[in-house]
């Protein structure tokens, strides 16, 4: 296949740290181009330089052969170049449709916001990527999986050639990815290329044709996916030997009486909820996008009305009816966004990761001796702590916000989502620390939309279809064929 696009050289640096040092990419026609590399290795960078958002410090880009100059995203709209970025830029207050035409070269804009002509504009590319909301609903009413697809729709609307995908499906469940996947299957089947940025071995493994591997800004390595395994990948990416297999949580444990008692609860989502949480006990939190995970981590932490149904800590009645009470109650929160519930992107590493448990200058300088060890054990990287976490990776931003709930120590924790956009190699070590939580007596709640991360983690699992419990399995028995016919609302719902 002849080649599309051809970045050569291409370096970035922010201040001292380089993000690209002389790196380079080549993407043929219809090809899916996996990028590859442990958190920070400026995937991010190289995705942005190319569609046009963010500005290389040196190097060039060929598109077709010839040399072409990219210096903001209309000029890689120009070229047909789209991207999803891995933090999406969606305008919450806006609707759908407004986002997916704003600065649109596909849509012809009149002046004036004609609802209409957007939602005809829209409607083929919802359907396409299967979203099932209307052009007219505001982007901010969407869980983040959802507000993935917008920025999908955006992307084909857009008719690229070439669409760059920054961990597309780092909030999507299995069965919009697997769709995402269809999506990506039939454009290169029309030619358009894709360059694909996952931490998820077994997506590369059945899309992608290449892929380049990126280490400390450097390329390491390009390989044809079809003569190299997960292992060798893995091996180039962290530049050691990883094992990824981690053994299951063995068969539950005899626990002592409930920490967190939840019966009957009902809020706008959830219905009639009911289970028990033991100190030591991980508990996976299972669902198809919109099941109700992250409406179960919010109506626990006091974020979302409690309407039915009671909620007891230690077997005391409680009533969390915001954050702050919440964490009197010693229920923590890891929400699924971090960028729009939980990082204050503006605010230093540090001030990021102390916010939760600081009460006064005493205890501050005490948890800024904490921090450092915190950092080690995560294996954060960032250029210093004091750093906005704005100039974090995506992955690093994520580390820095478990370093939050980690020093708060709260006894119950829900964690939606915690290993999103985490690299292999990090994933290894989140998954310990989720097992260390356990073992230290805490509660753990574990929301995931990967069955084999809940499988690992959890002693049971717990099954949301539609707000509702659709089972509860032990982890013994769970497989990801039982949750997912559990999750699809194939399970009657009698429990
Ligand atoms: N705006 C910025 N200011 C300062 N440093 C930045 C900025 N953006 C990125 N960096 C740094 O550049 C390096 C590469 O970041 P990049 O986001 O490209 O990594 P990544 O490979 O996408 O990682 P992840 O898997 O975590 O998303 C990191 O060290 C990061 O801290
Ligand atoms: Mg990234």
């Amino acid at each position: 296949m002849p080649e599309l696009l051809r970045a050569e050289s291409i370096s970035k640096r922010y201040g001292g740290v380089y993000a690209l040092q002389g790196a380079g990419l080549s993407v043929a026609e219809g090809e899916i181009h996996a990028l590859l590399g442990e958190n920070g290795a400026g995937k991010s960078t190289l995705a942005k330089i190319i569609a046009g958002s963010v500005r290389p410090d040196s190097g060039r880009i060929f598109f077709r052969g010839a040399p072409v100059s990219i210096r903001n995203p209309r000029d890689a709209q120009r070229l047909g170049i789209g991207i999803i970025y891995q933090e999406l830029d969606l305008f919450p207050n806006l609707t759908i449709g407004e986002n997916i035409v704003i600065g649109n070269r596909s849509f012809q804009e009149k002046g004036f916001v004609d609802f209409a002509r957007i939602e005809f504009f829209c409607g083929p590319v919802l359907d396409r990527v299967g979203l099932g909301r209307g052009a007219r609903e505001l982007v901010a009413s969407l869980p983040i999986g959802q507000a993935q697809l917008v920025a999908l729709a955006r992307a084909l609307s857009m008719d690229a050639r070439l669409i760059l995908m920054d961990e597309p499906t780092s909030a999507l469940s299995d069965d919009a990815a697997a769709r995402l996947f269809d999506v990506i299957g039939a454009l290169k089947r029309s030619g358009v290329s894709i360059v694909y940025v996952s931490h998820k071995m077994d997506e590369i493994f059945r899309i992608c044709d290449r892929a380049t591997v990126l280490r400390d800004g450097r390329v390491i390595a390009t390989e044809e996916v079809a003569h190299t395994t997960p292992e060798a990948l893995i091996r180039l990416m962290v530049g050691r030997e990883l094992s990824t297999t981690g053994d299951r949580l063995s068969s539950p444990v005899n626990f002592p009486a409930p920490l967190l008692s939840v019966s009957h609860l009902t809020t706008r989502k959830l219905r009639d909820v009911t289970f028990d949480l033991h100190p030591g006990e991980v508990l996976g939190v299972a669902g198809l996008v919109g099941a109700g995970r992250s409406e179960l981590g919010a109506a626990l932490f006091g974020l979302d009305r409690i309407r039915g149904g009671e909620i007891r800590v230690r077997g005391a009645a409680a009533h969390p009816r915001s954050p702050a009470a919440a964490m009197r109650l010693g229920i923590g929160l890891l929400p699924e966004d971090r960028k729009l519930e939980g990082l204050m992107m503006d605010m230093s590493v540090a001030e990021n990761t102390t916010i939760a448990a600081s009460r006064g200058l005493i205890r501050r300088t005490r948890e800024e001796a904490a921090i450092e060890p915190l950092y080690a054990r995560l294996a954060l990287r960032s250029p210093s702590w004091s750093a906005p976490v704005s100039a974090l990776s995506g992955g690093n931003q994520q580390k820095a916000l478990l370093a939050r709930w980690l020093l708060v120590n709260p006894d119950i924790v829900f964690l939606d989502d915690p290993a999103r956009g985490i690299d292999v190699g990090a994933k290894q070590d989140i998954y310990r620390i989720i097992g260390e939580l356990a073992a230290a007596g805490k509660g753990v709640l574990l929301a995931s939309s990967e069955l084999p991360e809940l499988l690992r983690c959890s002693h049971r699992i717990l099954v949301l279809n539609e707000g509702r419990m659709a089972a509860m399995f032990d982890a013994a028995e769970a497989t990801q064929e039982k949750i997912m016919a559990a999750a699809s609302g194939a399970v009657a719902h009698d429990r």
